[in-house]
């Protein structure tokens, strides 16, 4: 099934509530929610708390993107603030198993996150714990980026591995997708597509539908 989820990091900040407002009314599912610490990567956004006050305002999945060091350490953080999906880089965990274990143990769907740089191969052990690859198509860390064409390869190889081991997992693009392009990402594989600027940039309830419009039309929805 195809998922659209609107990443907030390009929202109007000022009207955060507005905007989640505007993609329910659309009818999108799930809201991609970036957080970021200022060391893994070069920019910090917001953490736990601001999304436990979001969670009051819709019942949309939400998709927390960990981009911070050793995300063990916030686990139940960010458990506790309302996240139903949470990701997490291969770069960032020194132990990427068990922080995976802590994910589903907490009762939330774990997903791993690869950097454009990072291969298919790290997937290789963990593959089979996991609900969902997050594919970086551009380097962590700002909206608004260009896409990374390498990085259909990168979707194509983790669908082709997941088929290969009979794993129904979800295999998310994130970074630079548009109307554009984002029947390119479809085909290579992906299932879970991010979006900020394209949602953000401008109306976020027509965004939305035109997004969902080509979902529709691919017949995948
Ligand atoms: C980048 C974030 C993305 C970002 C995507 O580090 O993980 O989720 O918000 O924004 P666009 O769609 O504008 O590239
Ligand atoms: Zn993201």
């Amino acid at each position: 099934m195809l998922i659209l989820s609107p990443s907030l990091l390009s929202v109007d900040f000022a009207h955060i509530a507005d905007g989640i407002k505007e993609l329910d009314r659309a009818g999108v599912p799930a809201l991609h929610l970036d957080v970021m610490d200022g060391s893994f990567v070069p920019n910090i956004s917001f953490g736990a708390p601001v999304i436990k006050c979001l969670r009051k305002e819709t019942n949309m999945i939400f998709d927390v993107h960990l981009m911070i060091d050793e995300p063990a350490r916030y686990l139940e953080d960010f458990k506790k603030a309302g996240a139903d999906w949470v990701t997490i880089h291969a770069e960032s965990c020194t132990h990427l198993h068990s922080t995976i274990m802590k994910i589903k143990e907490l009762g939330m769907k774990a997903g791993v996150a690869l950097n454009p740089a990072t291969p298919v191969s790290v997937l290789d052990y963990v593959m089979e714990d996991i609900d969902m690859v997050l594919v970086m198509s551009v380097n962590p860390g700002f909206g608004g980026q260009s896409f990374i064409q390498s990085s259909l390869r990168k979707i194509e190889e983790v669908r082709r591995m997941a088929d290969e081991r009979d794993l129904d997992i979800n295999i998310e693009v994130d970074g630079g997708v548009n109307l554009k392009n984002v029947e390119s990402v479809i085909n290579a594989g992906a299932n879970v597509i991010v979006a900020g600027s394209a949602v953000f940039g401008g109306d976020a309830y027509e965004n939305s539908c035109d997004f969902l419009r080509i979902f529709e039309k691919t017949g995948r929805k």
